[in-house]
């Protein structure tokens, strides 16, 4: 069984259109999507998804910006999923991501960038399940 990691084309990213583009992306760099939906997160999802920052100064607005407008949230299998997603969409802040990711071209700031991506194998699943049930996500 592959790796799998959790992703989100973010409201803004959605907003713009760009949903195509960002899924090409996903196909070109070898992912399997296992999962896939369109939802617009309510506050309290929001929050509970987003807990972990919820001390952070950027907290309310990042709870703002992710209820704004629908989002895709997804479920990617491959090799090494946490980490090559991560490569594949860049740092958090756009200014400083490298060529060719996603957040680079696709990303407006720091806070309205685009698109998620898990940080840990362990958070992968917890935020997969977060947001699938089983029978939402294939299994090959
Ligand atoms: P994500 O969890 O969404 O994949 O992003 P990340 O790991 O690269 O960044 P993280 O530190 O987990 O922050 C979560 C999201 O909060 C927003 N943010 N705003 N205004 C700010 O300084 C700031 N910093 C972070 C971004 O939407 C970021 O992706
Ligand atoms: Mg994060």
């Amino acid at each position: 069984m592959k790796d799998k990691t959790f992703a989100i084309i973010k409201p803004d990213a959605v907003n713009k259109g760009y949903t195509g583009k960002i899924y090409d992306r996903i196909l070109k760099a070898d992912f399997n999507i296992i999962g896939a939906k369109l939802l617009h997160m309510t506050p309290k999802i929001a929050k509970e998804f987003y807990s972990v920052h919820k001390e952070k100064p950027f907290f309310n607005d990042l709870i703002h910006f992710m209820t704004s407008g629908p989002s895709m949230v997804l479920a990617l299998q491959k090799e090494n999923a946490v980490q090559s997603w991560r490569n594949t969409i860049g740092a958090t802040n756009p200014e400083k991501a490298a060529k060719d990711t996603i957040r680079k071209d696709f990303a407006s700031n720091v806070q309205e960038n685009a698109v998620h991506g898990s940080d840990s194998d362990e958070n992968a699943q917890k935020e997969i399940a977060f947001f699938f049930i089983d029978s939402e996500l294939l299994s090959n």
